[in-house]
């Protein structure tokens, strides 16, 4: 994604994160992106709009009362100029202003006269952003539809280790590049995304498990809510980043998949399993370490739920979407399970050709539909892949409610 001839307004209000301001303005100009700056009278206490002026390569908006040259009503002009406002950091302050509908300096007064998103970066000690009127305030702002970001947890400027700094700013410039990139394809639907591979545990420190790295559904997820839906994804263990406002609920085995999935089921309007599930688990699970002994160990498997089979028999007008990992017969093997499951589509991949399959940031996949027909893709980047895949379920989705 990228911010080319993208329009931010940063506002800036007064905590010692107001020095981060720098960066992400350098960040967003950097990306492609137009950025005007707005301080209030306290940011320019701990970073001088100089300083923004610079680097954001814009003269910085202060006051309600500047002189200036021109009529303009600068709040306004502002207000109706942005692609997107953006408060970094928000302080307890603003936050409470916004929330209480009080306007009164330039920053508060522009932000609420503009019809764009507002993406608030929260950013302060852990007991202020712990505190019920704050998170009271944030919750009416969610709301109202202002979209707030998580602040990170760390060391803080006021010595203590907690919940309260600013976000990243990569992490940031991240955000606006999803809030402003984002289409309408699959909006305001419920979609669920599983990624990565399941676990089953043989003792404390074993598991059975796959190579899975989750890269492929966690791109789908990323695209879904680029694609405007509100996305829960169920992520088993791996490293990755949760994508710009995707729900990500952490789970191990093949049964804390099946109960998160099952619990959302009803409610959602898609389903895509890129999961690759543990079709079975070890019967017993050992309390202690297995100690290596002189024989060999034998271990008795029982078969776990099929989670998407499940839903397929539950299915109540939900487009299911399922995967198949093969090694030989792809089509075959796939267009098979595809029926077995009553799904609306299945992307198949052959796990064992380059550039296909686990863990690389490419994937070779071949659409299936249950009238038969095939569609093969050639080498993407999982990005890429995620794009079509959710291109074709929006279409799904879309001929399936029509038809009702
Ligand atoms: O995560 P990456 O490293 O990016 O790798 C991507 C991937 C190879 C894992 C992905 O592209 C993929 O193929 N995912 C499906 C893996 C899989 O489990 O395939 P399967 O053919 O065994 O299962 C068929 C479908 O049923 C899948 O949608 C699976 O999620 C689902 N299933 C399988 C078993 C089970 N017990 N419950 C299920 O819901």
């Amino acid at each position: 994604m990228s911010l080319t001839h993208k329009k931010v307004v940063l506002v800036v209000s007064g905590g010692i994160a107001a020095y981060k301001a720098a960066v992400i303005a350098g960040r967003l100009r950097k990306a492609g992106a137009e950025v005007k700056c707005i301080m209030t009278a306290h940011a320019a206490e701990f970073i001088t709009p100089l300083t923004l002026r610079e680097i954001s390569g814009n003269p910085v908006a202060l006051s309600m009362f500047d002189d200036v040259s021109e009529f303009r009503v600068e709040h306004i002009a502002l207000a109706q100029w942005a692609d997107i406002f953006v408060v970094a950091p928000a302080t307890a302050n603003i936050i409470g202003k916004i929330a209480g509908g009080i306007a009164d300096d330039l920053a508060t007064t522009a932000v609420m006269a503009t019809t764009a998103p507002v993406l608030l970066a929260p950013a302060m000690n852990t007991n202020m952003f712990d505190n019920p009127i704050v998170q009271e305030n944030l919750a009416k702002l969610r709301a109202h539809g202002y979209l707030i970001m998580d602040p990170d947890a760390g060391m803080l400027a006021c010595g203590t280790c907690g919940t309260g700094r600013l976000p990243e700013p990569e992490r940031i410039v991240e955000y606006i590049e999803h809030v402003t990139g984002r289409t309408e394809l699959l909006k305001n639907l419920k979609v669920i995304v599983t990624a990565g591979g399941t676990r089953e545990a043989l003792d404390p420190v074993r598991y059975i498990g796959n190579h899975s790295s989750g890269r492929m559904g966690f791109a789908i997820a990323k695209s879904a809510a680029a694609a405007g839906a509100n996305v829960t994804l169920v992520a088993a263990p791996t490293d990755l980043p949760t994508p710009c406002a995707v729900t990500r609920v952490d789970v191990t085995t093949t049964g804390e998949m099946k109960e998160a999935v099952d619990s959302l089921y009803d409610d959602c309007h898609i389903v895509i399993k890129a999961a690759a599930v543990a079709d079975y688990r070890p019967e017993h699970k050992a309390t202690q370490k297995i100690k290596k002994t002189g024989g060999d160990l034998t271990l008795h498997m029982v078969k776990n739920p099929d989670i998407l089979y499940e839903l397929g028999r539950r299915k109540a007008g939900q487009v299911l979407v399922g995967f198949a990992a093969e090694t030989e017969n792809v089509t075959a093997y796939g267009q098979a399970k595809l029926k077995k499951k009553n799904l609306d589509m299945l992307i198949a991949n052959d796990v064992t050709a380059q550039g296909a399959g686990f863990k690389g940031s490419t994937n070779i996949a071949t659409f299936l539909y249950p009238d038969g027909t095939t569609e093969p893709l050639e080498i993407m980047t999982k990005d890429e892949l995620a794009k079509e895949i959710i291109a074709r379920v929006a279409r799904i989705y879309k001929e399936k409610t029509s038809q009702k």
